[in-house]
């Protein structure tokens, strides 16, 4: 459903990557509103926190924005953000921390088509994607020891089914049931965006209504085996997919999350970094937004009103939505509360980012002679562990084309370093680069997430309202954690929120409306 998948990933070191024919040059962006302080309070009038502006948080503020929008609904929000930037988990850095130089993705790079509300925003807002799907690039697994296959691929199934080299391995079978399978969990995804969809009260209740308990219940592994994928293509092929999207082994992530990290038809990212989706989310809103401000405590009163408590300050609330993941965000919320989000363990990812001049990795750390021309995106398998052997030292490498100069918007100037990003569960040492790269590193950047859940099979999830006028958006993480499903969880919560406390909804409240059939359609955008 998003990122890095298996070709979007090469298609990720595309030197050239063309543009969405919707790119409109002079586009400029204008600063949100950004509080300088917070100051003086104002009179008491209808006002919902929102804490977190990333993809979450922002989104939230642009769906509460749509019900000011369309029905004039009178309501003040606050957003609160502990970083010195909008967009969390999705974030940009230039090689050499230097504003010269294109920046690169850091956390969250990649959507796809089916991602339709940053799809649509990205769009309206004039963004530019870079698509990866018409481009070429070789992609190898490695397992530790080995590579266990090197692919030409392109964005696109049809050239691994005329990869001979790939069906002899892998059969035919295989690649072909996993992907219908994909396309079973893709075509009710999008039922999501549909003019008719119900919001839901539940995690619980969204997954029966989609009929995903199969697929969540059990590891990707059994899912796809136990559906005609071989032991074989799971352990190799749909691995390297789910160690690259989740840093998670196909026998411990759930199917759900397997079959969303192989859901990779057109993936785009935005130019100049995603974080501008969430910067217009916040501006469009109308929202306040105080940066470099962490909230420390949610207080509740008995007409279910709510404070929010940061060091400078205490306000007032009549809704508070938190779109943060509850156990890192060192809020304190009444017990009977805080009781109700069980311990959630994240994937602690080291990522490392680098430049150098040596065109590919070096082939002798993979077992060939000098000189080979290793593929510049390195995917990783398990499977050597399960046969026994060494485990592979990071979860991917991959080229990202080469560090260009931003100085105008049609001519970038490349630099001759190529930009390249490791995923790894261990710091990686200078040592190490210098032997990857053959004494050719540039500049490194070392950046440790809290990046998704640990998603083993379940059926349970979080709240996502955990009492009347508060809601947790992140309660969606442990059954998909993207930037996407963060903008769909917010909406389901805004209209929880809308109804509950202000009688008021993003779209009419008209059960007896007509589906509305036309593909371009987006609930939430087009009502
Ligand atoms: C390396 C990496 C790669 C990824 N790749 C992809 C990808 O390619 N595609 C994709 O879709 N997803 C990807 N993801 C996952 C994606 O980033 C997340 O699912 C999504 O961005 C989460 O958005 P969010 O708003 O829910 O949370 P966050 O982005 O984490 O936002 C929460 C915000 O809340 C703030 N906050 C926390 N506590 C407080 C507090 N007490 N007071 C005030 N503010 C607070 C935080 O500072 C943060 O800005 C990736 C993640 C990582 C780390
Ligand atoms: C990058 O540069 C900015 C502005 O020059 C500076 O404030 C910041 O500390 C630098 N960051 C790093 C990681 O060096
Ligand atoms: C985007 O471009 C279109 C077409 O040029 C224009 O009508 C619209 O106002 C632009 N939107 C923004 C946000 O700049
Ligand atoms: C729900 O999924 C199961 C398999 O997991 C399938 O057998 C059943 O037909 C599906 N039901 C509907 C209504 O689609
Ligand atoms: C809620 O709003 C609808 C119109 O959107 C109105 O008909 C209804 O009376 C309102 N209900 C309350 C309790 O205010």
């Amino acid at each position: 459903m998003h990122k890095i998948a298996l070709f979007a990933l090469i298609a990720a070191s595309l030197s050239h990557a063309f543009q969405f024919p919707f790119d409109i040059k002079n586009f400029r962006l204008t600063k949100p509103h950004i509080a300088p302080s917070l100051g003086v309070v104002p009179p008491r009038s209808p006002r919902v926190a929102i804490i977190g502006a990333g993809a979450g948080g922002s989104s939230a503020a642009f769906w509460i924005g749509k019900a000011k929008e369309r029905y004039g609904l009178d309501v003040a929000i606050d957003i609160y953000e502990r970083n010195d930037y909008i967009g969390g988990r999705s974030t940009t850095v230039h090689p050499y921390n230097n504003t010269a130089y294109e920046p690169v993705e850091l956390g969250a790079s990649i959507f796809v088509r089916i991602n339709k509300n940053l799809w649509r925003a990205a769009n309206e807002f004039n963004l530019s994607l870079y698509g990866f799907e018409e481009e070429d690039g070789d992609m190898a697994i490695w397992d530790g020891e080995q590579i266990l296959h090197t692919v030409m691929a392109s964005g696109s199934w049809g050239s691994w089914l005329n990869d001979l080299k790939f069906l002899w391995r892998y059969g035919y079978r295989s690649p072909t049931r996993m992907k219908e399978l994909v396309r079973a969990m893709t075509n009710k995804f999008v039922t999501l965006y549909e003019s008719d969809v119900k919001s839901w009260s539940s995690i619980e209740e969204l997954n029966g209504a989609l009929n995903w308990t199969e697929l969540i219940s059990q590891t990707g592994a059994e899912y796809f085996q136990s559906h005609g994928v071989s032991q074989l293509f799971t352990n190799e092929i749909i691995e390297a997919a789910t160690r690259v999207n989740y840093a998670q082994d196909i026998d411990s992530i759930h199917g759900l999350e397997a079959a969303c990290s192989l859901a990779a038809d057109g993936g785009g990212t935005v130019k100049g970094g995603n974080w501008q989706i969430f910067e217009q989310f916040v501006e469009r809103s109308g929202a306040q937004i105080f940066l470099k401000t962490e909230v420390v405590g949610i207080e509740r009163h008995s007409d279910r009103t709510w404070t929010i408590v940061t060091d400078a300050e205490r306000r007032d609330y009549d809704a508070v939505v938190i779109a943060a993941p509850h156990h890192a965000s060192h809020i304190s919320l009444p017990a009977d509360l805080s009781s109700l989000i069980p311990p959630q363990p994240y994937i602690h990812l080291h990522v490392t980012l680098l430049t150098t001049t040596a065109a590919t990795p070096n082939p002798v750390y993979f077992g060939y002679k000098p000189g080979y021309k290793v593929p510049t995106t390195v995917l990783t398998s398990l499977d050597g562990v399960r046969r026994g052997g060494k485990a592979p030292e990071f979860n991917s490498l991959s080229y990202h084309g080469q560090a260009k100069f931003a100085t105008n918007e049609h001519d970038r100037s490349e630099t001759g370093e190529w930009v390249v990003k490791i995923f790894s569960m261990e710091r990686i040492s200078d040592e190490w680069l210098a032997a990857m790269f053959q004494n050719q590193v540039g500049w490194v950047l070392r950046k440790e997430w809290d990046a998704y859940p640990v998603l083993p099979p379940t059926t349970k999830f979080p709240p996502i309202k955990l009492d009347d006028g508060l809601f947790y958006v992140n309660a969606f993480e442990p059954f998909i954690s993207a930037m996407e499903t963060e903008t769909l969880a917010s909406r389901n919560v805004v209209d929880l929120l809308l109804r509950e406390k202000f009688n008021s909804s993003i779209c009419p409240l008209d059960e007896e409306k007509e589906k509305e059939s036309s593909a371009e359609f987006v609930y939430g955008w087009d009502c």
